[in-house]
């Protein structure tokens, strides 16, 4: 059972998630045979679906930090608030190496650099397990998707409105070896599932690759634990849908995520098996590697969630690590010496989508599977944060980056303008030009603004190269969740800027997928000053 992006219960509280789970699992062990179910949930940047959670940076962030031991404490964060809700089992993380940046999930991903995903991938791998499977905060991870699923062409997308998502990525054996190496140092930290990509490689859906869900996985990798499809990703792989379950199921997917039709899937697979097209021996490999974990985790003997950690989730002491993970993951791109900002200023202008805006700061599988604008519940703003930083000046703000009313003609000290995209999940998210809204709003704020600092919110590069030279300081701040607190620590130099970026900004989107043009990038993979540059 699962929640899939934006699900929840109807009371939307850390209470009202572990009755719901916790009730499904009294149904589940009341049954015939007594067994527990495994409840999942994407807990991909926090426990993004609860209301009241700590919400992390997205991946793109983590890997700016490029800080294993922080994202292990992530994990660990991660696993402590998704335990609270009785849940102990997490779709993450995404173990994708993003080469077009034009998909809608390269915020999900660690970095281009395939070492990097695997070091920052087992250390969340780690963080979510903790001393041992056995705690009762421990929380099962899953790399995802294997695998291809950020390599696939533009244009290929196999699903209707999407351009890269769920798209093909070319049968190429060099690239299948960067590809693999995350795999690999997360089978090493023990991750306990892997899940399939809807993508697919070369003309072969992922689904029903027999070849790399089993001899590359299993036999090569030595991958112990269970596959996972995709939301309905089975379906994906033929019309007919018997033909979709059998070939799936034999080309090693264990565990469907059937999103609608679960009595249909059960009576298609039965019938498989009664026929022969799939084998009982099949069958039972998949029970054991499903029930394993079950053990491990100690679901028979401690099914339900423990009440005395609820009071963690959105913790001060999560915030806190967000708050470090926010500043450890800001890339200065550019600074003429605006930043850091003089704390002395007496007046501060503030503008643009962003900058008063939680919902675009967290992005994409958020309360929402698109996630969206607006408030989140315990969040801070740029603006709350900018407020609280500076409780003697006086902080405009016009999100249209206009002085009106009674500001019209004051002179600013310093300006900020954060600029974010609109939030986006999967394909919904895939873009054809990198655009970053609003950036023509810097241009009018000229008229009254000596220095303007831009805090870019977005979660992946876009396309700046007609503008930057006309902004004083640049910041790429990703996607960075419900502590703004930490973007004000390093504007105004109470931390030291120290993120570097964890994948090549091109200068236009000609130049993508990366590595295909011998044009330089506007700033390459690792480029990012310190206050003091
Ligand atoms: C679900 C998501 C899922 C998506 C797939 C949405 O309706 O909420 O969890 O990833 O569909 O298309
Ligand atoms: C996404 C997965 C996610 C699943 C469940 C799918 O659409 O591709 O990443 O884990 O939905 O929400």
């Amino acid at each position: 059972m699962l929640s899939g992006g934006g699900g929840s219960p109807a009371n939307n509280d850390v209470t009202g998630w572990a009755e719901m789970v916790d009730g499904f699992q009294a149904e589940a062990l009341a049954g015939r045979l007594g067994i527990p179910i495994i409840y999942g949930v994407d807990s991909v940047h926090g426990h993004g679906n609860l209301m009241g959670a700590t919400i992390f940076p997205h991946n793109i962030g983590l890997g700016a930090t490029g800080d294993s031991d922080l994202v292990e404490q992530i994990g660990r964060a991660t696993a402590v608030e998704t335990a609270a809700t009785g849940i102990r089992w997490n779709f993450a993380p995404v173990l994708a190496i993003p080469s077009d940046l034009r998909w809608g999930r390269t915020y999900e991903a660690y970095s281009q650099d395939p070492t990097l995903v695997a070091e920052l991938g087992s250390a969340y791998i780690r963080g979510l397990k903790g001393a041992s499977l056995t705690e009762k905060t421990s929380v099962l991870a899953t790399a995802k998707h294997f695998i291809g699923d950020g390599s696939t062409v533009f244009g290929s997308s196999t699903t209707s409105g999407y351009l890269l998502d769920q798209g093909v990525t070319p049968d190429d054996p060099i690239l299948l070896e960067q590809l693999i190496l995350p795999y690999r140092a997360a089978i090493e930290a023990g991750v306990g599932s892997v899940m399939a990509s809807f993508s697919s490689w070369g003309d072969t859906k992922m689904h029903a690759d027999g070849e790399l869900l089993t001899d590359v996985l299993r036999g090569e990798l030595g991958f112990e634990g269970f596959t996972v499809s995709d939301w309905g990703g089975v379906d994906q792989v033929d019309s007919d849908y018997y033909r979709a379950v059998v070939e799936s199921v034999n080309a090693g997917i264990d565990l469907n995520m059937v999103p609608y039709d679960a009595a249909g899937y059960m009576w298609t697979l039965a019938k498989a098996v009664g026929s022969g097209d799939i084998t009982e021996e099949r069958i039972d490999g998949a029970v054991r590697r499903v029930l394993l974990p079950k053990f491990q985790l100690e679901l028979f003997e401690r099914p339900s969630s423990d009440p005395a950690l609820q009071r963690l989730v959105g913790s001060p002491e999560h915030r806190t690590l967000a708050r470090s993970a926010v500043s450890a993951s800001a890339v200065l791109l550019k600074n003429d010496g605006v930043v850091p900002i003089d704390d002395s200023v007496s007046t501060v202008f503030l503008s643009g989508n962003a900058a008063d805006d939680a919902g675009i700061m967290a992005g994409g599988w958020t309360i929402n599977w698109q996630g969206r604008s607006g408030d989140i519940e315990g969040a801070t703003t740029l603006r709350q944060a900018i407020e609280k930083r500076l409780p003697e000046a006086e902080v405009i703000y016009n999100r249209h980056g206009r002085l009106t009313g009674g500001n019209a003609g004051k002179t600013p000290d310093v300006c900020i303008a954060a600029l974010g995209e609109e939030p986006y999940a999967e394909g919904v998210g895939d873009s054809v030009d990198l655009a970053l809204p609003g950036a023509g709003l810097v241009d009018s704020m000229r008229e009254f603004c000596r220095e303007i600092v831009v805090v870019i919110v977005s979660g992946r590069p876009v396309i700046i190269t007609d503008q930057i030279d006309s902004w004083n300081a640049v910041v790429a701040a990703w996607l960075p969740g419900s502590e703004a607190g930490g973007l004000v620590d390093v504007l105004f130099g109470d931390v030291p800027f120290s993120g570097r970026l964890p994948l090549d900004w091109p200068a236009t989107v000609d130049d993508l997928p990366l590595g295909s043009s011998t044009n330089p990038p506007l700033f390459p993979m690792g480029h990012g000053l310190t206050s003091s540059d």
